[in-house]
């Protein structure tokens, strides 16, 4: 397709865009001309656009990437190809990466221009919202429970926060790979949430025998308080993989007491990892559309974004806060 029919494709129509006009405040939804269409990137007709907390750490001005404002958040979203030289029109994609959401204008509007090489194809009749946020924790749950803890069949994993995004994955791969699974989460209406056949467990309640016995590993996705109570039931040797700190970035540790108990506490960093776990991802992907894992996903039009916001700083949001732009 020629610049000038792609850019006759989509002249004069008005689009909408989530934008943030200061940190510290919420996005606008506006109406704004559709971008042009540019060399190198594609014209991108948003589906959905995933809210996750990296987005509302851009929103907050509280992440070491930010974007010069005004500007459009979302770091991950899956659409429709419009125009591009490099991507077949109609087909669905994903977008993430190459600063989108952080450096540029990410997706959570109607139509996002985005660097060719931020555009991942997805399997035709996917779910534009489970395309959009699988791959985080997807990614995350499967280097957190092989790379990072190494998870042996037969061990005992705790999970924390494992009614979330990144813990409901985490507690069913690790079950897959013959982990007895305790998942633990912060609120009692959130037990029934713990994908089976994990034990489901309260935060609240972790220091006591409710856990059983030792651990082999935690993969903690809550961090904070969570993170200071989780470490002492881990046996000697055992591993701790530390993947998120939504309840807190800091706890104290005192150092003789964590040199006896003898236990590794190792980050889990997705951004340094995707590569190596991208097609794991991938496959998480087929079998969450086929059903045999699950994902749970809220689902908001743009005009509720306030609601996902909150749900999601509250921790009263069960797994992906997706924005249905369809
Ligand atoms: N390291 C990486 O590469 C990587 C990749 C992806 C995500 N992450 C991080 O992993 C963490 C989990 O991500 P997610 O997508 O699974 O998030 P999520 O679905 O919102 O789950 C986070 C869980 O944290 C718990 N929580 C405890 N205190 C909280 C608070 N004050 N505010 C919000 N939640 C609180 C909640 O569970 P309870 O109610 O059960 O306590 C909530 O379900 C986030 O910090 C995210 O940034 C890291």
């Amino acid at each position: 397709m020629s610049g000038s029919v792609r850019r006759a494709a989509v002249s004069g129509e008005m689009s909408r865009a989530l934008v943030l006009e200061e940190f510290g405040t919420l996005p606008r939804l506006v109406e704004r001309p559709v971008p042009e269409p540019q060399p190198g990137h594609t014209l991108v007709r948003m589906l959905a656009s995933q809210v996750a907390h990296l987005d509302l750490n851009v929103v907050d001005g509280k992440f070491g990437i930010l974007p010069e404002l005004p500007a459009v958040p979302g770091t991950n979203g899956a659409g429709i190809v419009l125009a591009s030289d490099t991507h077949p029109e109609g087909s669905l994609l994903r977008v993430n990466g190459k600063g989108l959401g952080l450096r540029r204008d990410g997706c959570w509007a109607d139509h996002a221009l985005v660097p060719d090489a931020a555009v991942i194809a997805v399997p035709e009749g996917t779910d534009p919202a489970l395309a959009c946020s699988f791959f985080s924790p997807a990614g995350t749950a499967w280097a957190a429970v092989h790379s990072v803890a190494a998870v042996q069949p037969g061990e005992r994993v705790l999970v924390t926060g494992a009614a979330g995004a990144v813990g409901s994955l985490t507690v069913q791969v690790a079950a897959r790979a013959g982990a007895e699974v305790i998942g633990v989460v912060g609120r009692a209406e959130k037990l029934d949430h713990v994908p089976v056949p994990a034990k489901a467990v309260l935060a609240a309640d972790m220091p006591t025998e409710a856990v059983g016995g030792p651990v082999d590993a935690v993969i903690d996705t809550v961090g904070g308080p969570v993170l200071r109570d989780a470490l002492p039931l881990v046996r000697p040797r055992g591993r701790v993989a530390l993947v998120g700190y939504t309840a807190g970035r800091e706890f104290t540790v005192d150092l003789a007491d964590f040199l006896l108990a003898d236990v590794s506490l190792v980050p889990v960093n997705l951004m340094t990892r995707g590569k190596e776990v991208a097609a794991d991802a991938e496959r998480l992907l087929t079998e969450l559309t086929a059903g045999e894992l699950s994902l749970p996903i809220e689902r908001y039009g743009p005009d509720r974004l306030p609601e996902a916001v909150e749900r999601l700083r509250k921790g009263t949001a069960v797994g992906r806060a997706v924005l249905d732009l369809a």
